[in-house]
């Protein structure tokens, strides 16, 4: 196989972060390279250096056996290097079109060919999606394989995809294998990122493995134990740590008949129906496929959209939230599916960021009690082992990961009785994941109730006392622990209006 792509003792430092340090990595022809490591490993930083994102780095890089000097995306365009970055990079307010071809005018003068390509794209990824759709519009699913389109209209020769089925259900993510195929095929090279161990086995033919910002080793066998260990350097705590819940505790939430309409503008799914249950000390989970609901179904718990009908009680007493701020003071925490529109200000710190929804547990005579306020985020921090230089570093400049766990910080730091949780370990390494997963249990042994959303049916399966299932905005099945079977549940999920009337 022809080496295309060669990276050569890339190292990169951020002020009080060495990020990557001495990484070698090769790439052939048609081949797929999985990158490893845990959150904060420079996973990112070393496929941002190839795109060209950053103007400084230590080392060389060798396309087609010549050294390319890579320092702005333009150069890596011209170098035949295409990236899909982990956190989104599209222009909500542009068409999906224009944002496709973004930055190549001759595309956007003839706007019909422009579009007709756009169309064949998006035909190509099964996104049933018109050219002129504005991106807000789009659900984030939609949004990452919009992405996929843009780096496809390129003429590339390697294709970075960093995170790409973070938020893509199953049937979406088979969707993207068949063109990761379709590509390599074609010879072109194709570096992948992602957390989902079960993904390598099935799309790398070699895996790469970085552990803070060095590089570890490599495999062409995917052995899952011994692939953990080198990317996490010590023992792993169980999986999905879950014993039987607690399913007679005192009733938390009921919601009766809630109706929400739907929103054609941000094609916001409309809830009929809805009834449900979570008692104290449970873990109920909520699974459907893209587009099932299941977002809105907790910011509605949440107060972020209004009901048609229905009613919601809380804790034995009538709850009718018009604002997220009011179910903050019930006591309702919502971790939110897209962290970074709606939950963290990215050019703000990690400690102002945690506390910002818990401000007013440490108002002292009307001032933040700062000492209070450092102290409860310090703990909050270390208990979900955010990796940052501190507490005052800023929240945009953290890997993916560790964004997602200040979220949870921030949330945990309410301390609320019914937590909202919307993939909470979507971009989380598995060891982190594993800590989480360990959170919830340990949440719901406190007589909290946690309600969450997740596509990834074997968290739900280990996780969750009962599963209610969405499709189109009802709920479709019910199962207890023990009874729930992904079949089962793909089933009901799939399943079509007139059968559930
Ligand atoms: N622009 C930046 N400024 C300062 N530090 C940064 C910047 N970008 C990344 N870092 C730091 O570099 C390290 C590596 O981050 P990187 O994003 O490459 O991790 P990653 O392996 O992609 O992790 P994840 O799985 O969470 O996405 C982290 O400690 C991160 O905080
Ligand atoms: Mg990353």
């Amino acid at each position: 196989m022809t080496t295309v792509l060669a990276m050569r003792a890339i190292g990169k430092s951020f002020p009080g972060v060495r990020a990557l340090d001495g990484v070698s990595i090769t790439v052939a022809e048609g081949e797929v390279v999985a990158l490893l490591g845990e959150n904060g490993a420079g996973k990112s930083t070393l496929m941002n250096i190839l795109a060209g994102v950053f103007k400084d780095y230590e080392g060389e890089i060798e396309i087609g056996g010549e050294v390319a000097h890579i320092h702005s995306p333009k150069d890596a365009r011209r170098h035949g290097i295409a990236m899909i970055h982990q956190e989104l990079n599209l222009v909500p307010e542009l068409s999906v079109a224009d944002n496709i071809f973004l930055g190549r005018e001759r595309a956007i003068l003839d706007r019909g060919a422009t579009e007709a390509r756009t169309a064949e794209l998006l035909r190509g990824l099964g996104l049933d999606l018109s050219p002129g759709t504005l991106v807000k519009q789009c659900k984030i699913a939609e949004r990452q394989l919009i992405e996929v389109a843009k780096a496809l209209s390129q003429n590339v020769r390697v294709l970075v995809m960093d995170e790409p089925t973070s938020a893509l259900a199953d049937a979406e993510v088979r969707r993207l294998y068949e063109v990761i195929r379709d590509l390599t095929g074609r010879g072109v090279a194709v570096i992948y990122i992602s957390h989902r161990l079960e993904e390598l086995q099935e799309i790398a033919d070699r895996v790469v493995v970085l552990r803070d910002g060095q590089y570890i080793g490599e495999r062409t066998g995917i052995n899952r134990d011994e692939l953990i260990q080198m990317m996490v350097g010590r023992p792993l705590g169980e999986m999905f740590p879950r014993a039987d819940g607690d399913t007679e505790g005192e009733e938390l939430l009921r919601v009766e008949g809630l109706c929400v309409p739907g929103d054609r503008d941000t094609g916001r799914t409309a809830l009929r129906d809805i009834s449900l249950t979570v008692r104290s000390g449970e873990i109920v989970g909520v699974a459907g496929l893209m587009g099932a609901g299941r977002s809105e179904l907790l910011e509605s718990i949440f107060g972020a959209h209004r009901p048609s009908a229905g009613a919601i009680s809380l804790h034995g007493a009538p709850y009718r939230p018009r604002s997220p701020k009011q179910a903050i003071d019930r006591g309702v925490a919502l971790v939110a599916e897209d962290r970074k529109a709606q939950s963290l200000v990215l050019g703000n710190s990690v400690a102002f960021n945690a506390s910002l929804s818990s401000l007013g547990r440490y108002l002292r005579f009307w001032t933040v009690d700062r000492r209070r306020e450092g102290t409860a985020v310090e703990q909050q921090v270390r208990a979900l082992r955010v990796k940052t230089p501190g507490l005052r570093f800023t929240v945009g400049n953290l890997s993916g990961g560790n964004q997602q766990k200040v979220v949870l910080a921030k949330w945990l730091l309410t301390a609320p009785s019914l937590i909202l949780m919307d993939e909470p370990t979507r971009g989380i390494d598995v060891g982190a994941k594993a800590e989480i997963h360990a959170l919830m249990s340990s949440l719901a042994a406190e007589g909290k109730g946690v309600l969450v959303a997740s596509s990834e049916l074997p968290e739900l399966l280990a996780m969750c006392d009962r599963i209610l299932v969405l499709c189109e905005g009802r709920i479709t099945a019910e199962f207890p622990r023990g009874q729930a079977t992904q079949e089962a549940i793909l089933e009901a999920a799939m399943a079509r209006q007139q059968e559930t009337m």
